[in-house]
C-alpha cells in the first residue's frame, strides 16, 4: 500500500522563503487530502515542491514499494497543441513509455474520457477548447497515467457546478478504487466537507492545521485563517455545510453607522 508524509518541508523562490517546517502525519492509500488556505499562501508551491519542481529542505517520505509514481496537474493548463483531445489524452498515457499502444491503453483512455463526460469533444482540436473543457482534458491526462499519488492544483476552478461535483465525485471514487492518494487544492470549503477525508491548511508559510476534515474545519479555524464569521451546520440530509455570516472584524472598532 502506498503512503506518504512530509518531513520538515520548506520551499523558496530565490531568496524569497515561501514555506517552512511542514511536517504531516502519514496519508494512506484511498485518501483524498484537500489542500486549503488563503490566496498566495503557498499551496501551488507545496505541490511543486512535492513534485520536485521547486527545491527546498526536508523530505517527502514515500512508502509502499519502489514502483509508486507521483503525478502533478498544475493550476494553469494553458498549453495549446495541434492535436485532438483523444490524442492528447493517449499521449499523456504513454508518457515515458514505448509508443506501442496496447488494448489496455485504449481502454483506460476510453473509460476516462467517458467518466469525465467529454466523449463529445474527443475529436476536437486542443487549441479550440473552452477553459473548462481544457481543464477536463487536463484531468483526463493525469488520471490515465494511473499514478499512485496524484497532486491536483485547483482541478475544478474553471468548471460549472455540475462538472465540479461530477469531477470531485470521480476523484473520490478513483482514490478508493485504485487505492491512490489524491491531494487536491480547492477553494470551495463545502466541497472539502463533502469530498475530502483529510485536510491540510496552509497559512503564514506553514501548516496551520492538518487532520480529518471534521476535526480541522471549524468556525474558529475559518475565523483565524480566512477571517470570516461562519457556522457549520448540518442540512436536512445530514451533510455539513459552511454558512458565512460576515467577514470577521479585524479591529475592535464597531461598524460605524
Ligand atoms: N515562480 C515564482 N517565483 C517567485 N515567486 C513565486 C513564484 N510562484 C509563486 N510565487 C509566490 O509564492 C507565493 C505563494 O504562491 P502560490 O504557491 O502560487 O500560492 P497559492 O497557490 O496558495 O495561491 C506568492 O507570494 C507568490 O507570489
Ligand atoms: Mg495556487
Amino acid at each position: 500500500m502506498v503512503a506518504i508524509h512530509l518531513d520538515n518541508i520548506g520551499a523558496s523562490y530565490g531568496r524569497n522563503l515561501i514555506l517552512e517546517g511542514i511536517t504531516t502525519p502519514q496519508f494512506n492509500a484511498g485518501e483524498v487530502v484537500a489542500l486549503i488556505g488563503p490566496n498566495a499562501a503557498g499551496k501551488s508551491t507545496l505541490f511543486r515542491r512535492i513534485a520536485g519542481l521547486v527545491s527546498g529542505p526536508g523530505s517527502i517520505v514515500l512508502e509502499g514499494g519502489a514502483d509508486q509514481s507521483i503525478c502533478y496537474m498544475p493550476q494553469d493548463n494553458s498549453g495549446t497543441t495541434i492535436m485532438s483531445v483523444y490524442e492528447a489524452v493517449l499521449l499523456a498515457r504513454k508518457q515515458g513509455s514505448p509508443l506501442r499502444v496496447s488494448p489496455q491503453d485504449l481502454q483506460i483512455v476510453d473509460e476516462t474520457i467517458e467518466a469525465l463526460a467529454i466523449s463529445s469533444i474527443s475529436d476536437r482540436n486542443m487549441a479550440d477548447l473552452s477553459g473548462g473543457q481544457r481543464q477536463l482534458v487536463g484531468i483526463a491526462q493525469v488520471l490515465v497515467r494511473e499514478p499512485r499519488i496524484l497532486l491536483m492544483d485547483e482541478p475544478t476552478s474553471a468548471l460549472d457546478l455540475h462538472r465540479q461535483i461530477e469531477v470531485l465525485a470521480l476523484v473520490r471514487r478513483l482514490a478508493f478504487e485504485r487505492q491512490m492518494i489524491i491531494f487536491t487544492a480547492v477553494h470551495d470549503l463545502n466541497h472539502v466537507l463533502r469530498f475530502a477525508d483529510k485536510v491540510m491548511v496552509i497559512c503564514d508559510r506553514g501548516l496551520h492545521a492538518c487532520g480529518p476534515v471534521e476535526d480541522v474545519i471549524t468556525p474558529a479555524l475559518l475565523k483565524t485563517v480566512y477571517r470570516i464569521e461562519a457556522r457549520i451546520e448540518a442540512c436536512s440530509k445530514g451533510l455539513r455545510h459552511i454558512i458565512v455570516d460576515d467577514v470577521a472584524q479585524e479591529q475592535s472598532f464597531s461598524k460605524s453607522a
